[in-house]
């Protein structure tokens, strides 16, 4: 995509948004929303490219959301270039990109959150307690601010996708989940704000993830249909990588993402592990590619 749209409004207050909202609303134009955390790859545009083909006026929000990081994670440290990101967004198309500032977004002590109550203690919800109340009370905000007809995520952060799916059901929100597929770079690494956070020697060994989740979807297309065995011939590529240490490879379902017996089509081979100090996570569904 080429287009240079010029015009791209930039608001950070949520009282300036809502006349925005308002004005496309009343002229009936669809609205699509790309929640992000900055810092900015193909990916995401890929997921504005996506908004673009679904709706008339296209928003990404921007905020790195304090609420979803745990103590100890990189919340400080996580990449900021709003200046770099609104290069971006608006060579892409975007129309409007909402980036408002904490205190904007939680200017009161909190009374209410968002929380799920099922599928938030495994898998990333095990190692990042309130993690995904974290996401589903920014995303709500979100959704009440933007009122968009479709919210665009991606497959990479598979959990995070079938929670708002979740959300959005549960809780009767009007609008169109639309849940795109992983972008990669060249060596097969699933894009990430994280990956710049690896050396060469760890960016190499951590193409061992979607290569061993690869070699799993091949293993069943060749036959084996047992979980277990698939798992472990993922493990087994894995175990030659010394600085990756994996928190979990698992072979899940769509919906629930309880661990399967068998694998079948659609079944979702995931997997999250440390590569030196980074905590890298990927998966692919079997079948679909
Ligand atoms: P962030 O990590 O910035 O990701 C924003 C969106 O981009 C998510 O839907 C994520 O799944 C998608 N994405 C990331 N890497 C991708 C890739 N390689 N290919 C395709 N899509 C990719 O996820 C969040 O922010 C936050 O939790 C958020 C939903 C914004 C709530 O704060």
């Amino acid at each position: 995509m080429t287009s240079t749209v010029s015009g791209m409004q930039t608001v950070h207050r949520i009282a300036e948004l809502r006349p925005l909202v308002r004005d496309w609303r009343r002229s009936g134009a669809r609205i699509a929303l790309v929640p992000t955390m900055g810092a900015l790859h193909e990916g995401h545009l890929h997921l504005v490219d996506a908004a673009r083909a679904a709706a008339d006026v296209v928003v990404m929000s921007i905020f790195v959301n304090p609420l979803q990081f745990g103590p100890s994670e990189d919340f400080e440290r996580y990449p900021r270039d709003l200046e770099g990101d609104l290069r971006k967004a608006e060579t892409r198309g975007v129309d409007a990109v909402f980036a408002p500032p904490a205190e904007e977004m939680y200017a009161h002590a909190r009374t209410v959150i968002v929380a799920p109550v099922a599928l938030a203690d495994r898998w990333e919800g095990a190692s990042r307690p309130g993690h995904f109340a974290g996401v589903l009370t920014v995303v709500a905000k979100l959704f009440n601010i933007v009122q968009p007809d479709v919210a665009v995520f991606g497959q990479k952060d598979i959990q995070q996708a079938a929670l708002i799916r979740a959300m959005v059901r549960d809780l009767d929100i009007p609008l169109t989940v639309l849940i795109e597929p992983t972008v990669r770079d060249t060596d097969g690494l699933a894009l990430s704000s994280r990956n710049r956070y690896l050396s060469p020697e760890e960016r190499r060994q951590a193409q061992l993830l979607p290569r061993a989740l690869h070699e799993m979807a091949d293993a069943y297309a060749g036959g084996e249909v047992r979980a277990l065995a698939l798992v472990e011939r993922g493990r087994a590529i894995l175990a030659t990588a010394p600085l990756v240490r994996v928190e979990y490879l698992a072979a899940v379902d769509p919906d629930r993402l309880e661990p399967v017996t068998f694998v079948e089509e659609g079944t979702i081979l995931a997997v999250a592990a440390r590569v030196g100090a980074t905590r890298l996570i990927d998966n692919v569904i079997v079948g679909a590619s």
